[in-house]
């Protein structure tokens, strides 16, 4: 096969030392892969909140005036260089967000090597990567699927089973209806426990629904929300919560724990800053994480649970990639659930 040479590439691009940002359309060459690389058709990319964060100027990119956005993809393998072993041409496979996270604990370097961030992402028609910054997907995923797991995905199942100790029949706690919680109720519900969803919109609260979320609170018409948590579960609380609000959030989080249950401290919708919760998190026995997406071992292991369960991740709609400045739009306008994902040609 003859590789091409050019490819059309999306770029955040920073004018001068503070920007404004832009994101361009332009032509790139294709990378043909070194040694231990692959080269990737990429099908379909996804986005996620920090993306916003990117195109703002409000997320580390590095030393550098412009990066290729997006930490989410999935393709095929269409060549490998020399020594590649783990996978080979044929292979469908999505990017790892953190290239140099395999398993274990993160080293310092893991921080300096995200998709879309230090490093070029995926918003193109071809990336090369290193032969262990992917995973092989399941063969009933489709790519668009597939887009949206890297980020959202890892990071729900890093926060339910990594690091949390999710069993059949606890109470899981998702906060809105975006990436990460609508990932999590999905995997919370293939795994035996009741899901308990949050939302500004009860639109969104009947979705959530019907994908098997036994509890829904609006959490604008209900600002004190953990009562409803509370009166949902007898008055026990939830065992796991996936804390993605952040400042404002987190008391209430705190408040909707059961004893012995833990907090997955995910991110900052409201914000970053705030009081930590001493007391109570000391009298419910409970454990708090900090967690930044994950490694390949958490990716491959929610692959293995996703193929095993046949869950099918929520694609809320489908932007083609002409329109990719669209989807950061809609990304940024809240009016979604789940994910979008962009469709590359
Ligand atoms: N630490 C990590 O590794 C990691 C990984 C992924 C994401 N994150 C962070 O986690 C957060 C969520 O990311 P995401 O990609 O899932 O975001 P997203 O898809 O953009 O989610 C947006 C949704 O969050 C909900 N929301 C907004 N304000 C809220 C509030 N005050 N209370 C409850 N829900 C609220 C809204 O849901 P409704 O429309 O239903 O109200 C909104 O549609 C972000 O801060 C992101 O940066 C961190």
């Amino acid at each position: 096969m003859t590789l091409p040479s050019t490819q059309k590439q999306y770029r955040v691009v920073r004018s001068g030392d503070h920007g404004p940002f832009t994101l361009s359309l332009a032509d790139a060459p294709v990378r043909a892969p070194g040694e231990h690389e692959v080269l990737v058709k990429v099908h379909a990319t996804s986005l996620n909140r920090r993306d916003v964060f990117v195109l703002r100027g409000q997320y580390p990119v590095g030393n550098r005036n412009s990066v290729v956005p997006l930490s989410d993809g999935a393709g095929d393998i269409i060549a490998v260089g020399r020594g590649v072993t783990r996978v080979r041409v044929g292979d469908r496979v999505a990017g790892i967000f953190f290239q140099a996270w395999l398993s274990g604990r993160p080293d310092p370097q893991v921080l300096s090597s995200a998709l879309g961030g230090q490093l070029d992402g995926m918003l193109s028609q071809y990336v090369t990567l290193s032969e262990q910054g992917v995973v092989k997907l399941p063969a009933d995923l489709t790519y668009e699927q597939a887009a949206t797991l890297p980020c959202a995905g890892v990071t729900a199942w890093n926060g339910l089973f990594t690091r949390g100790r999710l069993q059949p029949g606890d109470t899981v706690l998702l906060e809105g209806t975006g990436g990460v919680s609508v990932l999590g109720l999905q995997l919370a519900v293939a795994a035996g426990a009741k899901p308990i969803i949050t939302s500004s919109q009860d639109g969104k609260l009947e979705r959530a629904r019907a994908l098997g979320a036994v509890g829904t609170i609006n959490y604008k018409k209900n600002p004190d929300w953990e009562k409803e948590v509370r009166a949902l579960t007898g008055g026990l609380g939830a065992q796991e919560i996936l804390e993605v609000g952040g400042k404002d959030t987190l008391p209430h989080a705190v408040a909707s724990l059961a004893p012995g249950g833990h907090i997955a401290l995910i991110g900052g919708l409201t914000g970053f800053g705030g009081d930590v919760p001493v007391m109570p998190l000391i009298g419910a026995n409970a454990t708090v994480s900090g967690l930044y997406v994950g490694s390949r071992a958490d990716f491959e292991a929610l692959l293995d649970f996703i193929a095993k369960h046949h869950v099918k991740p929520v694609v809320d709609r489908v932007v083609p990639y002409s329109d990719a400045p669209q989807a950061f739009k809609l990304m940024e306008a809240g009016e979604f659930f789940g994910k979008i994902v962009i469709r590359v040609q």
